[in-house]
């Protein structure tokens, strides 16, 4: 394996400049302020966790990494709208995201609410462009939609502001999570096996993976409102306050037996896989994320 950080910088990069390059073609369009309303949380420095789980299962699958940009950068632009549509006032009301103030704080509502929409929607322009034969291609689109859509993100966003006036059961919560944060994290996995030529067996076993990780992910996303400080986070904290958490739930001390726990299932999923050591090192790393 080359240095971690090496090769987290680099998928990362690679992402990053796919981005750019796909909206710099656009710079003559008269509808300037959405591109930068678009840009301006895009490329405003997330973790880019999910195009680095698309770039190394596909390399976990033994095709180049590069293959898997297309559905990394789409996966990212679905996440990004996800972060602009969750921090407006009508849901989390968040002032700060990805180290700037939020994207309605900055372009107002309607400028905030149609960079989302047209992220959404030119994620799958950006999908489409990727490298797949036959019914596999439709496969992909379909899954990605599925993991964004009403089953899937949104429907999860949906049960969580639903939620916001009772106390939920642990399974009520799981349900939001595997929703809310899990089905992209799924999407990401599962579609950098498929951008491989993956088999079936591998696409289960990205699934599997993806399930407990993103489990892993959300609880600690929960503990970090608590723990966490807006400088390191980069958004706001102490928000969730009156939320159904996994810290309500469990307290912050389980909390962080569970993000070990289910972190450590996530790992064990990836005997179908070998050359693991990244993916292993970077899951492990999330454990004990202070971003
Ligand atoms: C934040 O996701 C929202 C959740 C689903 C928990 P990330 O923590 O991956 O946010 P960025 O992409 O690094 O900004
Ligand atoms: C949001 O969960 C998940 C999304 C689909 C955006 P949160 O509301 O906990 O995410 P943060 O903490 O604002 O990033
Ligand atoms: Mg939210
Ligand atoms: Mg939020
Ligand atoms: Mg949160």
């Amino acid at each position: 394996m080359q240095d971690f950080d090496a090769c987290s910088r680099e998928y990362r990069e690679y992402v990053e400049t796919y981005l750019n390059k796909w909206y710099s073609r656009f710079e003559n369009e008269p509808q300037k302020p959405l591109f930068e309303a678009m840009q301006y949380s895009l490329l405003a420095g997330g973790k880019r966790l999910r195009p680095i789980f698309a770039f190394e299962f596909c390399r976990l699958c033994g095709a180049p990494w590069q293959n898997a940009v297309p559905f990394a950068a789409a996966i990212e632009m679905i996440h990004t709208y996800s972060l602009i549509h969750d921090d407006l006032p009508c849901m989390d009301n968040d002032d700060f995201r990805r180290g700037r103030p939020t994207n309605h704080k900055v372009f107002g509502e309607a400028m905030a609410v149609l960079a989302g929409d047209a992220l959404l929607t030119d994620a799958f322009c950006v999908a489409s462009t990727a490298n797949l034969r036959g019914s596999a291609m439709a496969d992909a689109i379909g899954i990605l939609a599925e993991c964004a859509g009403s089953l899937g993100m949104v429907g999860g966003q949906v049960l969580d502001i639903m939620s916001e006036e009772r106390t939920l059961s642990e399974q009520e919560v799981l349900d939001i999570q595997s929703r809310k944060t899990g089905a992209l994290i799924n999407a990401a996995c599962v579609l950098g096996v498929m951008a491989a030529g993956g088999s079936e067996e591998q696409i289960a076993a990205a699934g599997r993976f993806a399930g407990l990780l993103g489990l892993a992910f959300q609880i600690r996303d929960d503990m970090l409102d608590v723990i966490g400080t807006q400088e390191e986070m980069g958004k706001s904290v102490g928000t969730d306050a009156n939320k159904n958490t996994f810290v309500r739930l469990y307290g912050l001390e389980k909390c962080e037996e569970l993000v070990n726990r289910y972190t450590n299932e996530a790992i064990a999923s990836l005997s179908a896989f070998k050359d693991t050591q990244y993916i292993i090192a970077l899951a492990r790393s999330l454990t004990e994320r202070r971003t």
